[in-house]
């Protein structure tokens, strides 16, 4: 069951390339023009533990890890990513702003990876103790455009083929289909001012 607290938790996610880290660094500076107390977190990520995770996670020396090694240490970097930051930041009313979330393993692991999306939902309610976005917003575009965009060397889950990552983009469709008052899909192939713009749209539904 999701708790109410004084705080909100935004999301943003979507397959590769799509601008997220650039976006969720303008909406937290925006939100603060407009006053309001918000910060950022990249999951996996944002704590020492969480880090020193992802470094695992994304290592291109390691050899192919199970797809269930891969959901428990994504899960494990974001329970301490909720339990040291987001928890506390959402309790003192804070807006947090998330590059990624629980619905990065669905797509990922789940749609992409072959486990079943119900049991990775049911990981992350362990991991995430109560805490859920109020608002996930896809930041949507096809796999060749969002891989165009990726000028820098690819890490291991950016490595899968092609066919994998299309799995991920109709994953996260169809969570948002499936869910429409909890996303907003944004067309991520636009310039990055009209994107931000419909963010801030998006932003104000939760945020009255
Ligand atoms: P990033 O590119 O947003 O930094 O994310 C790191 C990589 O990890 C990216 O290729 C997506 C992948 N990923 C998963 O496979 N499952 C997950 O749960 C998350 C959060 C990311």
């Amino acid at each position: 069951m999701t708790e109410q607290r004084p705080g909100k938790f935004i999301v943003l996610d979507g397959p590769e390339g799509g601008g997220k880290s650039t976006q969720v660094e303008r909406l937290v500076q925006r939100l603060r023009d407009e006053g309001r107390q918000a910060t950022a977190v990249r999951d996996p990520g944002s704590t020492p533990v969480s880090e020193r995770i992802r470094e695992v996670l994304l290592d291109k020396r390691l050899p192919e890890m199970d797809v269930r090694t891969e959901v428990l240490l994504y899960m494990a970097s974001r329970a301490e990513m909720v339990a040291r930051i987001i928890r506390p930041a959402l309790d003192v009313g804070l807006v947090v702003v998330s590059d990624r979330f629980v619905t990065s393993t669905v797509a990922y692991q789940g749609f992409a990876g072959g486990l079943d999306p119900a049991l990775i939902r049911d990981v992350g309610r362990i991991a995430c103790a109560g805490i859920e976005p109020d608002l996930t917003i896809l930041l949507d575009l096809p796999v060749e455009a969002g891989f165009a965009r990726l000028r820098r060397e690819h890490d291991r889950i950016e490595s899968k083929d092609r066919s994998y990552h299309e799995k991920v983009r109709q994953g996260f469709l169809a969570m948002a289909r499936a869910e429409p008052g909890k996303f907003a899909v944004v067309d991520a192939t636009r310039s990055p001012d009209e994107v931000a713009r419909d963010i801030e749209e998006a932003v104000k539904r939760v945020l009255r």
